[in-house]
């Protein structure tokens, strides 16, 4: 069974209470979960591997560790997903970026698919699935179906906040892919809504209520 990581660093925890703020405005909103996706991204990728090579400072010859070269993927969920994107191709810029287009059903709260185009070598890339609202998991959890249909097979998933019911529902059917979460919040309202959350992060990001 993969692990779930809840990530309560302090730098985190202190952006993430701005960002819970019904008063942050749009355009500290999106700054933050930029933010906060760069800082989660140093732990999610605390496992790559690193190689020994040799280098030679201005005092002398040394030994030092560099990133192996492990291909990586990053795919966000549209539409909040991508605003975790930025944050972490500043830490990877050379990452390449999927992207699936999901949206919750309001009344069904079921996932519709309206969009999916990933690396064409998926399949031999270290993925990490990117949303920062992990509810009921029924976006995370087609998104990751997705992405194994296509052939993807190492998969992490990075979300800002989740939900015990979401985190439950990834790990079932799922068990294979990591979580990481900066909180784990009480519980879903009657709308599918995490309480205390947030509200709708989509909206939050782009402006759009
Ligand atoms: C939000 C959020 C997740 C999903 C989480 O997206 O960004 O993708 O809901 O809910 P779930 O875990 O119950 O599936 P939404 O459907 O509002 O679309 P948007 O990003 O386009 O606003
Ligand atoms: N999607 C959001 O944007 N927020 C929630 O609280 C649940 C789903």
């Amino acid at each position: 069974m993969a692990e779930l990581h809840i990530m309560d660093h302090p730098l985190i925890q202190h952006k993430l209470s701005i960002l819970r703020d019904k008063n942050t405005g749009v355009k500290e909103f999106r700054e933050l979960v930029s933010e906060i996706a760069s800082l989660m991204c140093f732990e999610a990728t605390r496992d790559l591997p690193t190689e020994e090579v040799e280098i030679e400072t201005p005092v002398a010859k040394a030994k030092v560790r560099r990133l192996a070269g492990k291909k990586l993927a990053l795919v966000p969920i549209l539409r909040a997903g991508l605003g975790m994107v930025d944050g972490i191709l500043q830490l990877l810029p050379g990452v390449k970026v999927g992207h699936i287009g999901l949206y919750r059903d309001p009344e069904t709260l079921q996932p519709v698919e309206y969009y999916c185009k990933l690396p064409s070598d998926i399949a031999e890339r270290e993925i990490i699935v990117l949303d920062p609202m992990l509810a009921t998991g029924g976006s995370a959890s087609a998104a990751i179906d997705f992405i194994k249909k296509h052939g993807g097979v190492n998969i992490r998933l990075m979300c800002i906040i989740g939900a015990p019911e979401g985190a439950a529902r990834v790990r079932r059917e799922h068990p294979d892919v990591d979580i990481y979460v900066a909180a784990m919040d009480s519980h879903l309202n009657s709308h599918g809504y995490i309480v205390p959350g947030l509200g709708d992060a989509g909206d939050r990001i782009f402006g759009t209520k």
